[in-house]
């Protein structure tokens, strides 16, 4: 199989949280919102979302294969996950009570087990913008759709062609990208500033995830959720960039405010797609607002650091966001911190970003009209 390469560039993600604060943000949810019970969880997009798919793409500008990635995972060795443990489609996917663990499709043993309850096609430093995909050598967004057109071929032959048509439109399928298109392409390296505006560039991105979302419905996917940008100008890496005297490190707020533009346009895109898709339910996740929650009130959920990462605040060398000469704060310290990496959430944000998510897709769908069929 030829994986197509595309481009590029870092990462995204985010978010934090302490196991006692998810319990409480557990206890606390509505219990009249019940998720329904899907089939499988199939997750396209980038880090955020990338469960190993790297490791199997020789010439990937970002991998997570080595130390200290991976330091509180159950196993404790790196997996190509880009946190200390595990990602949100791993906490979704145990929510959900499916398994606890989403493969990447690439890995090769994957069981018909594995299969049947879903895999993740993400690959990190990719981007909707294909430039995005090639600057970092990752799965473009066009090659991930290519991958799950394979994956239903398999799913068929393990279950037959009605039941894998079940399996797929009962499954969850999640959509995690468009950071690193900003990251690389507008803020840092600016290659598409030459081209576009930030709201033509949105317009431009906000184009593909529409291609995006009508390419899975046409496969048989029903029930889409899209996550919207982070707030980028607090990423760790983002004040890196600007150059910030350490000790007066502050979130860049022309990004942040760039994010939010950004979110109001595709949640009203999505919004149109679901009433123009027949028997699609197609929601907005809002990682926003709980991202930024946990920056802004970080002791509230046991965090003590939100600027800089545990493993590091920049970048350290091309293939490397921490290394071996970037140790981590140490695996027990992780918790303390909302960024493992100068881009990604620790695993311990991760949980709580999940728990919220799940509680916003719980209620998104119960106030949707139900598919016609
Ligand atoms: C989901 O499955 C469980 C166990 O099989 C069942 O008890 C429950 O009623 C189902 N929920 C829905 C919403 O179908
Ligand atoms: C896949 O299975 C083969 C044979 O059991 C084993 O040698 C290989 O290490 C496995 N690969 C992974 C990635 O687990
Ligand atoms: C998610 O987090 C945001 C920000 O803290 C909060 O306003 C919202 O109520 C939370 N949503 C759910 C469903 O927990």
């Amino acid at each position: 199989m030829h994986l197509p390469r595309t481009a590029a560039a870092a990462t995204t993600a985010l978010i934090i949280i302490i196991l006692t604060a998810a319990d409480i943000q557990i206890s606390t949810a509505s219990p009249n919102q019940q998720l329904p019970n899907f089939t499988a969880v199939i997750i396209f997009g980038d880090s955020t979302v990338d469960t190993g798919n790297n490791n199997y793409l020789p010439d990937a500008v970002f991998r997570a294969d080595h130390p200290p990635y991976g330091e509180n995972f159950p196993t404790g060795q790196p997996t190509g996950r880009f946190s200390d443990g595990k990602l949100l489609p791993d906490f979704f996917a145990s929510i959900l009570g499916i398994k606890q663990l989403v493969p990447p499709f690439l890995h090769p043993n994957l069981s018909d087990s594995d299969i049947r309850t879903g895999v993740s096609f993400a690959s990190a430093g990719t981007g909707y913008d294909d430039l995005t995909a090639t600057i970092a050598q990752a799965i473009s967004m066009d090659e991930q759709v290519e991958l799950f057109e394979k994956y239903v071929v398999r799913l068929r032959s393990i279950m037959g062609d009605d039941a894998a048509k079940e399996t797929v439109q009962g499954a969850l399928v999640a959509v995690s990208a468009g950071a690193n298109d900003f990251v690389y392409n507008y803020y840092d390296l600016m290659t598409r500033r030459l081209e576009f505006d930030l709201s033509g560039y949105q317009d431009f991105l906000l184009s593909k995830v529409q291609t995006l979302v009508k390419r899975i419905y046409n496969m048989g996917g029903r029930t889409i959720v899209v996550g919207g940008l982070p707030p980028i100008g607090c990423l760790p890496i983002q004040m890196t960039v600007e150059l910030q005297n350490p000790l007066e490190r502050r979130c860049v707020e022309t990004q942040n405010l760039g994010s939010q533009s950004y979110n109001a346009k595709l949640k009203k895109l999505l919004a149109k797609l679901q009433s123009s898709l027949a028997g699609s339910r197609v929601a907005y996740s809002n990682v926003y607002d709980p991202l930024l929650e946990m920056i802004t009130h970080p002791t509230k959920y046991g965090f003590v650091e939100t600027k800089q990462g545990c493993c590091g605040s920049g970048l350290v060398e091309m293939a490397a966001l921490c290394n071996a000469e970037s140790p981590s704060c140490g695996k027990e310290m992780a918790s303390n911190y909302v960024f493992w990496d100068s881009v990604h959430p620790t695993s311990t944000a991760y949980q709580i970003l999940a728990t919220n998510l799940s509680q916003q897709l719980a209620s998104a769908l119960s106030s949707a009209s139900p598919p016609s069929s």
